[in-house]
């Protein structure tokens, strides 16, 4: 088992667009083992290759839950060529420890992708952890990240502050949404499990 060390916000290779993978060879397959071992080290969901500093087209996903036999995803050059519909949950990031707010993704997609053999693979998810998964770890690979995408820009930069990933002021920003934010649960999804990847 071999630990990878993770890249964390503002590194520059976590917004580089990821080069594709056209070799399935042992270096590809012993990436992606080191890439699980290091999500589960950190109790992530996903994980993409330029969160540990390698701006190749690899990511992996497992949501499994706890108590629940591991079920790895290993993604090589994923491409999303259906989505539908709207979905708001609450994601975190593992390079940004701590941080959790609201994103909005679509509600079902299809994507396409390799797996370690090179053999071309097709998946649905509809309205899941999965589903969101995939879409916050396929952003990596584009070099974006889910702080552009918050449902509320003020709860974003609260927390952003509140963990050492933004300058400003906390109160300031806890007053504003107080004056702002309609206090109320805006989906079921809500209370569920949080990405974090
Ligand atoms: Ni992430």
């Amino acid at each position: 088992m071999s630990k990878l060390q993770l890249r964390y916000f503002p590194d520059e290779v976590l917004k580089q667009q990821a080069k594709k993978i056209s070799s399935f060879d042992a270096s590809t397959r012993k990436l992606a083992q080191d890439m699980l071992d290091t999500m589960y080290e950190n109790d992530g969901v996903g994980l993409a290759a330029p969160q540990v500093g390698i701006s190749k087209r690899l990511m992996v996903i497992d949501v499994a839950g706890e108590d629940e036999k591991r079920k790895p995803i290993v993604f090589i050059n994923p491409v999303i060529v259906h989505k539908e519909g709207e979905l708001v949950g609450l994601e975190g990031c593992l390079s940004f420890p701590g941080v959790y707010f609201e994103v909005k993704r679509a509600n079902k997609i299809v994507v396409r992708y390799q797996n370690v053999q090179g053999r071309d693979q097709k998946l649905e998810a509809e309205g899941n952890l999965l589903c969101r998964a995939i879409q916050h770890e396929i952003d990596h690979l584009e070099g974006e990240l889910f702080i552009d995408k918050a449902v509320n820009n003020l709860v974003r930069d609260l927390e952003m502050t509140k963990h050492g990933f933004a300058e400003g002021d906390v109160e300031q920003l806890q007053d504003k949404i107080a004056a702002t934010t309609v206090h109320t649960i805006t989906t079921k999804q809500s209370q569920q499990q949080p990405v974090v990847g």
